[in-house]
């Protein structure tokens, strides 16, 4: 049996994907039964040199999406726009659908799914999120038995390998930068990256399915890794922890938490361990208790095998004339849990005089806003006369947090709250 490919793109991960295609065709049929014909690629610019015959490349979307020969679309383009319309259009011409696309995924992908439903065909998405990580299939297939209670995760690399260089190098956050720049982990635009937004498509992604609920990005909190100053990798270490970008959501009583911030999360804890651009996901459910998924979560060739992986599916589904589809439902408007009724501890830096009464006042600041101080360091200052201020909270209220720091910061006694980040 055949299935006729077209491909929406040919760049990091859709080159990738031809190669494996066009390489291990004969494998992939003695595996399968099926015969994954790559029919045509869709590309921006014909001219450029590609490994793959010429005759393959196409600039005109139509043929690929109104060729009734395709039976399967494979979108790794990337963006918002025009691939979601690709993607719709496909599903709408009876075609199944693979795509890497976590920005269509999290934004429109409970839409598309409905779509696809109708259709009777298959929307795949495997890879946008968490690259060659199996995630979704994990949810989808494996924990489907569970009530899924939480996730935590550290699901963007490039963050990851900034604040690792940050820990261990001692250098800024610019510097840092440059430095994933150079290394080619960061766009030259890094706000994706820096400022959460990559993170948190991906965990409204992984939220929505955990919890069968539309967790639309924009309702995610989300807080990126500018204010994140070199110095609190010292004292992080020194309280026993490593400071990483957490992507965490949870179902708290009937509600939905879902955020994304830099949070110091104890050193012994499975995702401080987690180094360099690599990515992990905890997942906790009601029957099968704590799983961890660690991996590579980037990269044309990780993010291949999960595009490869979706095709496979999709193959032994039509193979099997019985759609491998397990019906997503998401509840449309779940009740969210705002950022300021989250329960969190946090950590606190502050430069303030070093005189009698800081401390007290301080302290009744933390006091009659619900806030139970944990621990406190104090150390010298760089600037004469001042002292500087670290504590650690317990678990409060993260209005209650916030009304402390900004009332804190007002207080004659202290110069400046340097310093603010929540602690797992
Ligand atoms: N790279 C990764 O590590 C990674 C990991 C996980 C998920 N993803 C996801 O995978 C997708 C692809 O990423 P990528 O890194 O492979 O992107 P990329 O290297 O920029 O490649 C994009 C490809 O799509 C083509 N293309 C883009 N817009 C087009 C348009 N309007 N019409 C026709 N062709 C168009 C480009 O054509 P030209 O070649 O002619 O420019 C190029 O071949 C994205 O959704 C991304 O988020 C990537």
């Amino acid at each position: 049996m055949q299935l006729s490919v077209g491909l929406l793109g040919l760049g990091t991960v859709g080159a990738q994907v031809a190669e494996r295609l066009l390489a291990k065709r004969r494998e992939i049929a003695d595996r399968t039964g099926v015969e994954l014909n790559l029919t045509r690629v869709l590309v921006r610019d014909l001219e450029r040199p590609r490994g793959i015959p010429r005759a393959l490349l196409t600039g005109r979307p139509e043929d690929i999406l109104e060729d009734p020969a395709i039976q399967v679309v494979v979108e790794v383009m990337g963006g918002e726009e025009p691939a979601r319309s690709y993607l719709e259009r496909a599903i709408r011409a009876g075609k199944h659908v693979v795509t890497a696309n976590k920005v269509v995924m999290a934004i429109h992908g409970p839409g598309l799914l409905e779509l696809a439903g109708e259709r009777d065909v298959d929307v795949y998405f495997e890879a946008a999120v968490g690259g060659g990580i199996p995630l979704i299939s994990t949810f989808k297939v494996d924990l489907i038995a569970n009530e899924i209670e939480r996730i935590a995760a550290v699901i963007n690399g490039t963050t990851n390998y900034m604040l690792g260089r940050m820990a261990s190098a001692g250098i800024s956050f610019d510097e840092a930068v440059a430095e994933a720049q150079a290394a080619g982990f960061a766009e030259a635009d890094p706000s994706s990256d820096v400022d959460g937004f990559d993170a948190a498509y991906k965990l409204s992604i992984l939220a929505s399915i955990a919890f069968g609920a539309r967790v639309h990005p924009d309702q995610v909190f989300r807080e990126g890794i500018r204010a994140v100053d070199p110095l609190d990798f010292r004292y992080a270490r020194e309280l026993g922890y490593e400071i990483k970008l957490l992507a965490y959501a949870a179902r708290t009583g009937g509600r939905i938490e879902a955020r994304v911030h830099p949070a110091m999360i104890p050193a012994h804890h499975p995702l401080a361990t987690v180094e360099g651009a690599f990515n992990a996901v905890q997942i906790t459910g009601d029957l099968v208790g704590e799983v961890l998924l660690w991996g590579q979560g980037a990269g044309g060739r990780p993010t291949a095998s999960a595009v490869v992986g979706d095709l496979l599916d999709v193959a032994h589904s039509v193979r099997k004339g019985a759609f491998n589809r397990i019906a997503m439902r998401f509840d449309a408007d779940p009740p969210m849990l705002p950022m300021a009724e989250v329960t969190t501890k946090a950590y606190f830096r502050l430069r303030a005089l070093d005189q009698p009464g800081v401390l007290a006042a301080v302290g009744t600041v933390f006091a009659e806003e619900g806030v139970s101080i944990a621990s406190m360091i104090q150390k010298d200052s760089v600037e004469e006369g001042t002292a500087e201020l670290v504590f650690t909270t317990h678990p409060a209220l993260d209005a209650g947090l916030q009304r402390a720091r900004s009332r804190i910061a007002q207080l004659e006694q202290v110069k400046q709250v340097c310093a603010f980040l929540r602690v797992v």
